[in-house]
């Protein structure tokens, strides 16, 4: 794999490349980090790489020429270009793992008051590391390429992650060494007694514990994919609204969505409920501009309609929508349709009225 880190101060790195096991993975040649200074690649005379933003206030603000001239030139068909920015995705160690998979990364840091917003375009995704605003993105890119790096095939002990906090939505279970008392606190028995099946069994429990005390959210998770897994809910199952994003999202890197199930009882009305009203009012506009022909044949495009609704309410959405909201927008339909009928047939009447006159 390797990094390349667009930066305004490429000496922050020394450290960080320089120390424990991102050291090792350079010396290694499992991953390859280069920083590059943005200012190499000014055209101006006095290598400036910034201005004062239009409109006004205060800082300033990284030019687009520097930072599109970099990527340009380091930019490959494999590479993906990253963002610094807090209004980014927020990183996780999902998008780690995703990362660790490319075979070349180039991240970009802003400084001082932002970059221009056409840098934006260059980019490939935009991550920030959490709610809160630094200085620059030198931290940021370091704290991503670290827990990237630390993925990526053989630079730490095979599989030694896998149990990390966050794998399977769960946080990692409590770890001890010596001494086995420290301060008449002592490292529990099962970890001395040599049965790892006991202390298999034990650290699941710890780590199961754990993520239920201090991170509920993650447990839901955790337990919801897990039912599903085992087959004990099988996703079409699920209930709730389902959905099918029409277009690939942009950030497709990060994961595609094909299929979307909305399980949140609350939020699937909600959805469900949107889509009736808008279908009903789409409905209404129908029997208006129908209303509005003499074709009969444009008749069947409102029943049809009518009766599409009828069937998402009484099929799809029966598990998702009461009872009682079903059959008032069901009487609904039925009304409007009656009237629609009732419209069309005193037309046809008035219609043939007058052809019998005019014979
Ligand atoms: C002072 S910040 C600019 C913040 C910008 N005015 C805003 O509010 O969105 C300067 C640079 O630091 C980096 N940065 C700051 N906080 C970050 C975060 N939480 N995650 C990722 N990058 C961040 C970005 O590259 C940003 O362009």
């Amino acid at each position: 794999m390797k990094i390349d880190i667009l930066t305004l101060f490429p000496e922050m790195y020394d450290g960080f490349l320089n120390t424990s096991i991102i050291k090792s993975a350079i010396d290694r040649k499992l991953v390859d980090i280069k920083t590059t200074n943005i200012r190499d690649y000014s055209l101006d005379k006095h290598k400036k790489v910034d201005d004062t933003p239009y409109g006004g206030g205060s800082g300033m603000v990284l030019a687009c020429q520097p930072i599109f001239d970099a990527v340009k030139a380091l930019k490959k068909d494999n590479s993906k270009v990253i963002l610094m920015t807090p209004q980014g995705i927020k990183y996780n160690q999902k998008i780690a793992y995703n990362l660790s998979k490319e075979e070349h990364l180039i991240l970009v840091c802003g400084h001082y008051e932002g970059f221009d917003e056409r840098i934006r375009t260059l980019c490939d995704m935009e991550l920030s590391i959490g709610d809160y605003v630094l200085t620059g993105g030198e931290l940021p890119s370091m704290v991503i390429a670290d827990s990237v790096v630390r993925l990526v095939d053989g630079v730490i002990e095979e599989g030694s992650h896998l149990n990390d906090s966050f794998n399977n939505d769960m946080l990692d279970y409590p770890t001890y060494t010596k001494p086995r008392e420290y301060e008449g606190m002592k490292v529990p028995d099962v970890l001395l007694s040599g049965d790892h099946k006991k202390v298999d069994e034990w650290r699941k429990e710890e780590s199961k514990k754990r993520t239920k005390e201090r991170r509920p959210d993650l447990m839901k998770k955790f337990m919801l994919v897990r039912s599903t897994l085992k087959g004990n809910i099988s996703i079409d199952k699920l209930k709730g609204y389902t959905l099918n994003p029409k277009n690939n999202a942009k950030r497709n890197d990060v994961i595609t969505v094909k299929n979307l199930n909305i399980i949140e009882q609350s939020f699937s009305e909600n959805v469900a409920k949107k889509n009736i009203d808008r279908r009903v009012q789409k409905l209404l506009i129908l029997i208006m501009k129908v209303l509005d022909t003499d074709d009969s044949d444009d008749d069947v495009l409102v029943l049809d309609e009518a009766d599409r609704i009828k069937s998402l309410l009484m099929n799809e959405y029966v598990k998702i929508l009461g009872e009682d909201y079903r059959n008032s927008i069901i009487k609904k339909i039925d009304y409007v349709v009656r009237e629609f009928n009732n419209k069309r047939r005193y037309v046809y009447e008035e219609v043939m009225e007058k052809s019998g006159k005019s014979r």
